[in-house]
């Protein structure tokens, strides 16, 4: 598909309820990307669009002087503590994905949010390990893409088309904190940087004794090198101190990121 004219992106109204059914309806009959499994009426839409954008922002996308998609915010939980956290979702009309709509919805959706005060954005997506013929892994890539870090992943919850999907819920931050972790093995960087801190030290005592100092040692009867034998006393035992913690921090950082990992993945099932 190529556009002929530029997409633009505005509120939704009431009257696009037909349309943006239309566009859903695909996804609820012929895939697994949504769990409902009866297309929503036109009348049912407009409730829900009532409801939406009572507190929450809901966009739409034209293009070639149609609707081509729609993304909406929603109520993660009603609780009162819950109330800087919501839910988003995104529908295009499948012959204008990949096109960078989507990212641009979100883009906008995203900032709206931000801008009522929402701090956490979570986003339900469906998901298999193995695509298949119902569900393929462009909504777990495009949701990365956005910068939303899978947080959990609740197995086998949606049943659809006689088969079972996991849902992997997808968190990001409009704040711009980040939720991706650390490198568990960042800490062994010390190890490179402290033979290269011995190197110079080793270094500069060598040209101390040479050029600068020269302690003459009666009993020695030559000069001794006072700097280099202090670095040879001091750097070995910093060096294998220094390896050594950094080896325990990076092994139980390393231990906490697999636990992490498996209790997101579940590797195995
Ligand atoms: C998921 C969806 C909203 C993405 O919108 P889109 O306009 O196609 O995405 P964009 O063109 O903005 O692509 C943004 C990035 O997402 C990723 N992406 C999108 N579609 C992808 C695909 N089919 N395969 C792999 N990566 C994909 C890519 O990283 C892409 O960046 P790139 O083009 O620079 O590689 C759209 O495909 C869609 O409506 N899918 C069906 C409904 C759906 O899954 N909704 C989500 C429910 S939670």
């Amino acid at each position: 598909m190529i556009l002929t004219n530029e997409f633009t992106i505005r509120e939704v109204r009431l009257e696009d309820a037909a349309r943006l059914a239309e566009i859903y309806s695909f996804y609820v009959l012929k895939t697994a990307v949504s769990f409902e499994c009866s297309a929503p009426t036109v009348e049912e839409f407009e409730d829900r669009i009532r409801q939406t954008v009572e507190k929450y922002p809901y966009l739409v996308c034209e293009a070639d002087n149609k609707i081509v998609g729609f993304a909406y915010a929603g109520e993660y939980n009603a609780c009162d503590s819950y109330e800087s956290t919501a839910t988003v979702s995104i529908y295009l009309d499948r012959f204008y994905r990949r096109l960078g709509i989507g990212t641009a919805l979100y883009d906008t959706l995203e900032k709206r949010l931000h801008d009522i005060g929402i701090v956490n954005i979570m986003a339900g997506v469906a998901y298999r390990k193995r695509e298949d013929i119902y569900l393929a892994h462009e909504s777990y890539k495009f949701h990365l893409k956005m910068g939303y870090s899978p947080v959990t992943r609740m197995k086998s919850v949606g049943k659809k088309f006689d088969r079972c999907y996991d849902l992997l819920w997808m968190q990001k931050k409009t704040n711009g904190a980040r939720l991706k972790d650390k490198n568990p093995f960042r800490g062994l960087l010390l190890i490179p940087i402290m033979i290269l801190v011995t190197v110079v030290v080793f270094k500069i005592a060598i040209w101390l004794d040479t050029n600068w100092i020269q302690w003459n040692t009666e009993s020695l009867g030559h000069p001794f090198p006072v700097f280099t034998g202090f670095a040879f006393m001091v750097m070995p035992g910093a060096d294998i101190a220094v390896c050594i913690i950094t080896i325990i921090f990076s092994t139980i950082r390393v231990k906490r990121a697999i636990m992490k990992k498996r209790s997101v993945w579940h590797i195995t099932s």
